[in-house]
């Protein structure tokens, strides 16, 4: 039986940070409103230089990086993001061309918005697991503030863009030990974005172009969701809650994170926490600060994660991880 593990992770960030107080200055907002409610104090949004390719290419490079490989070791590529550059090739040949990595390896974009990455994980595990690749890159990258509505205080305070990639790699014990991902299209209209190119151009007008969001609605269903596969993950596994060393959660809402602390009955000492400067960054979110917390030494080596994600659709997943 073969498993994978993480062998190095990366992130990218785009220059420029827009904090609350800036935002204040074009809609009916303020920092004390935004840092209450959801926790936020900044976000990074791309120029006009940075797209999500850019920011994949970033992240990725720090994950080869830390990982050790060049790109003639990569026979597989997943990128989770529901902003991709082109509607074709998809974001996975556009990196693969971008990184040089000329192996003809399986590439692809995979849309399942903030849970694009942990699905992408998921898949790139069971491609290792079977023997069809042996070390993949898997990013998830957005630059979700292109299709915001910057005069709409109810969603443009909330998101932020980004990128973040791990190398997945063969290994005799599981580092991946288990993923679980679910979607439910009931709800399907609390959180969307209308327009697609199926619609035609003509759809495509001030008014429809934008995500779109009922707020209150998401708030309750993620935070009962979380907190289900958060029992899910442990009962598959026959763990406890004290067997979890970090919590790594998609960063939408510091309450939201907090409830599945409580849930878990952990220290926020032990959960990852970058929402306050990242802003929700959809599918990058949950490696981006995974990332952040292998690079500033907190997770180390042995560690037991568990990461979560809960985005549009709803999509939702998590993943049990030996460090
Ligand atoms: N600044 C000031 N006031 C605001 C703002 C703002 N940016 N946005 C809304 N308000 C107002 C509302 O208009 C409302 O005013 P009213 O009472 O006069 O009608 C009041 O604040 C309260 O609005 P609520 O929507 O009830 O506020 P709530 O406490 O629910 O917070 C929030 C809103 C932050 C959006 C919260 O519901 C939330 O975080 N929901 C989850 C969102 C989420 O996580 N989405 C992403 C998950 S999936 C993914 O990542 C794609």
């Amino acid at each position: 039986m073969k498993y994978s593990r993480i062998a190095g992770t990366g992130r990218c960030l785009p220059q420029k940070v827009v904090t609350n107080a800036e935002l204040a200055k074009s809609v009916d907002t303020s920092d004390e409103w935004i840092r209450e409610r959801t926790g936020i104090s900044q976000r990074h949004i791309a120029g006009d230089d940075e797209t999500t390719l850019t920011l994949c290419e970033g992240a990725a490079l720090q994950a080869m990086e830390a990982a050790g490989v060049g790109p003639g070791d990569i026979d597989l590529i997943l990128v989770g993001t529901t902003t991709p550059d082109q509607v074709f090739p998809n974001m996975g040949v556009l990196l693969q061309h971008r990184l040089g990595i000329r192996t003809a390896c399986p590439s692809f974009g995979l849309e399942a918005a903030c849970t694009g990455f942990l699905y992408a994980l998921s898949l790139a595990d069971k491609f290792i697991r079977l023997g069809d690749a042996k070390r993949a890159l898997v990013v998830g990258a957005e630059t979700l503030s292109r299709m915001i509505d910057w005069q709409d205080r109810t969603t443009c305070v909330l998101f932020g863009d980004g990128a973040g990639a791990v190398i997945l790699e063969t290994a005799d014990e599981p580092g991946i030990i288990s993923t679980h991902l679910h979607a439910d299209g009931q709800y399907k209209d609390l959180l969307y974005h209308p327009w697609g190119v199926s619609q035609g151009a003509d759809k495509l007008v001030p008014g429809h172009d934008a995500v779109r969001m009922k707020g209150n609605e998401v708030f309750k269903v993620a935070v009962m969701t979380l907190g289900r596969i958060v029992d899910e993950t442990l009962a598959a596994n026959n763990l406890e809650k004290a067997d979890i060393d970090w919590l790594i959660p998609h960063q939408a809402n510091i309450r939201i994170i907090e409830a599945t602390a409580r849930k878990l009955g952990m220290p926020m000492e032990r959960v990852v926490v970058t929402v306050g400067e990242h802003g929700n960054t959809s599918a990058a979110s949950v490696p981006m600060a995974l990332d952040v917390a292998v690079r500033d030494g907190r997770i180390k080596r042995g560690d037991m994660l568990l990461l979560e994600a809960f985005g549009g659709g709803f999509t939702w997943g998590s993943a049990l991880i030996r460090y």
